[in-house]
């Protein structure tokens, strides 16, 4: 190594160092409640200071403090993660004896969250913040299923809504207690999960793929939400027969978008339904004569868009 390579890996090991001894001796971050803190420190270790260290030991013939120094930056690591993974044990308990629900479950979130639904009104994509890692957190399964059915061209891919959309669609939806609520294309059901749990009502998801099917029903019955059922079907096939709120987040376009909201409309004819869409589908759905807008016009696809049939 050159004299400048050494001045710099030296100084990159004693900073590093120095991080590792502050997270250790930094009591907040053990404490329970400090979520929002403890993620940003494991994301920080796992993704920077983890990687550095293995570049840097790519590079030296002497590994031996370092190795030492990349244990103790894992093991705080893991110590961090210890902490999460006994929280969410705890809620999930908490919600299978149904001690969250409607505004406890939303308080609860608060919290541990820090979240404003303004930002809602800005973001251009979709983007996933810490709200998304509370929720994960909460699934009682981690490891994603794989996908066993190739879709339609006019099919889309798997994608999930993130929290802050399906909290904003809860509050936007003045829910009434008898309202069905409908997850067109559910994919591993958090949407129908996450309104059920916030406003309490029965939610419902339609699912083409079997695999995610299953997995958002195993996810369902572990947390022992008796109201939130799935049915794996494609949506062009589904019965909507007592369903009042539809959601999309553009599960499917062109003519499969197009007969599932003929379904839609012939629903309306019964019974006033609301159809709330976000992403590309939303152009298709506002251009339907039946539906009026209640939400201003807007060129931001990924923002929520509630339609009320007349
Ligand atoms: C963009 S993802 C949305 C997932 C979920 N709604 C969410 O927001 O987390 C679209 C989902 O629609 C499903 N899908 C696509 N075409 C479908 C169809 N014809 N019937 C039912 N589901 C369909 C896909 O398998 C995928 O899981």
């Amino acid at each position: 190594m050159a004299i400048f390579e050494i001045q710099s890996y030296i100084g990159t090991i004693f900073e590093i160092q120095s991080y590792i001894g502050t997270i250790e001796k930094n009591v907040s971050l053990y404490e329970e409640k400090n979520f929002d803190k403890r993620i940003e420190v494991i994301d920080f270790i796992g993704f920077q200071v983890i990687d550095q260290m293995e570049e840097l030991l790519r590079k030296t013939a002497q590994p031996d403090k370092l190795i030492s120094l990349k244990y103790r930056a894992e093991k705080v690591k893991a110590e961090l993660e210890e902490i999460d993974i006994n929280l969410f044990q705890r809620l999930q308990a908490n919600i299978r004896m149904e001690r969250y629900t409607g505004k406890k479950f939303k308080s609860l979130i608060n919290e541990y969250v820090d979240f404003n639904l303004d930002y809602n009104e800005h973001q251009e994509e979709t983007g996933y913040d810490n709200l998304d890692i509370f929720i994960n957190g909460l699934s009682p399964f981690q490891t994603m299923p794989e996908q066993t059915k190739d879709l339609e061209p006019e099919m889309v891919y798997y994608q999930k809504t993130p929290a802050r959309i399906v909290f904003e669609l809860v509050e936007k939806s003045h829910f009434k207690k008898e309202d069905v609520f409908f997850d067109l294309g559910a994919g591993l059901g958090q949407v129908a999960i996450l309104v059920n749990l916030l406003a309490g009502i029965t939610a419902k998801g339609v699912e083409f793929e079997p695999a995610f099917c299953d997995y958002a029903r195993d996810c369902a019955a572990e947390l022992n939400l008796s109201n939130v059922t799935f049915i794996n079907v494609d949506a062009r096939k589904a019965d909507y027969s007592d369903g009042t709120i539809f959601f999309m987040f553009t599960p499917f376009k062109g003519e499969i978008l197009q007969e599932v909201l003929a379904m839609l409309r012939k629903e309306s004819l019964l019974r006033k339904i609301k159809i709330i869409t976000y992403g590309p589908c939303t152009a298709q759905v506002a251009l339907q004569s039946w539906l009026d807008c209640a939400t201003p016009a807007d060129d931001n696809v990924y923002k929520l868009a509630v339609f009320s049939s007349f």
